[in-house]
């Protein structure tokens, strides 16, 4: 693993924000908006190396800066090294956008959804943590389906990954006090099915009843407008662990007490 800086070294008023699993998606739309905004955006990516670079100079070409940084997170030295990857090259991270997420590919292993979605990201979180500087601010990125499992049934195939995504917010949930005494802020930015996205058409694929029964109820957020308030939130004033919902208000509303 290495962070490979794809411009200019970041200017030192400019927050230094790692985004994990960013080469596609949410966390690639997210990158894009921060490093518009004026962040140094650290681009994770799994496998995708290619696209991770090619999203790092198109944000570069627009005046923005960036760099890529590959690890596989839910292998524990991988995490280390993209951690320790990143203080080598910028001193700091300011900010810690936790949006990779997985646990739907094919040949994944039966224990690899908890691994990734629970141990994983308490685990960068942990590793972030002593890094952090007061000020800094966790936005942990999940879905409806997730946060209110299992009060709510998640859709056919998803439940794994629903149920896996909750402990890790839960794990993080747990983190708390640290937070608090290090000031760190922490925000989870909670969405419904985003329109577009290769996992609302593999649950299509699957079964498409249960995303028709989302689209009834309205139009499905976008990648843009989910993307903007995983953005927003790594500024948030809200208290710890506020959670900020987007889309899907019939389904927050049915599910909360
Ligand atoms: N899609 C939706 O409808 C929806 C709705 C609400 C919330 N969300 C949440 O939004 C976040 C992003 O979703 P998305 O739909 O944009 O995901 P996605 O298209 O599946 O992209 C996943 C990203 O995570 C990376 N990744 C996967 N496994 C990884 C690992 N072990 N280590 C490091 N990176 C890894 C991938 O990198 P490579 O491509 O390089 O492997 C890719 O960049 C997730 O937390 C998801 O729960 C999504």
């Amino acid at each position: 693993m290495a962070v490979a800086e794809a411009g200019g070294k970041p200017g030192g008023q400019r927050r230094i924000v790692l985004i994990t699993g960013a080469s596609r998606g949410i966390g690639a739309e997210t990158a894009r908006v921060l490093a518009a905004r004026g962040d140094h955006v650290v681009i994770n990516y799994r496998e995708k190396r290619k696209r991770a670079e090619t999203l790092a100079a198109e944000i570069i070409a627009t005046g923005g800066s960036a760099s890529v940084a590959g690890a596989d997170i839910s292998d524990a030295d991988s995490a280390r090294a993209l951690i320790d990857s990143v203080i080598a090259e910028f001193g700091r991270l300011d900010v810690l956008v936790l949006n990779a997420s997985g646990g739907l590919e094919r040949d994944a292993a039966p224990d690899y959804a908890m691994l990734l979605n629970r141990d994983a990201q308490a685990h960068v979180t942990r590793l972030a943590l002593p890094h952090l500087p007061a000020g800094g601010h966790l936005v942990f990125v999940t879905s409806h389906q997730a946060h209110f499992s299992p009060t709510r049934e998640a859709p056919p195939g998803y439940e794994t990954i629903a149920a896996s995504k909750r402990a890790g917010e839960d794990a993080l949930r747990a983190m708390t006090d640290e937070f608090a005494t290090r000031g760190i802020g922490f925000t989870v930015v909670s969405g419904d099915m985003i329109d577009g996205t290769i996992i609302v058409r593999l649950l299509e694929r699957r079964d498409p009843d249960a995303v028709t029964a989302r689209r009834d109820h309205g139009d499905l957020p976008t990648v843009e407008e989910f993307a903007t308030a995983v953005a927003n939130a790594t500024t948030s004033p809200d208290p710890l662990g506020h959670t900020i919902y987007v889309g899907g208000m019939d389904y927050v509303a049915a599910a909360q007490p």
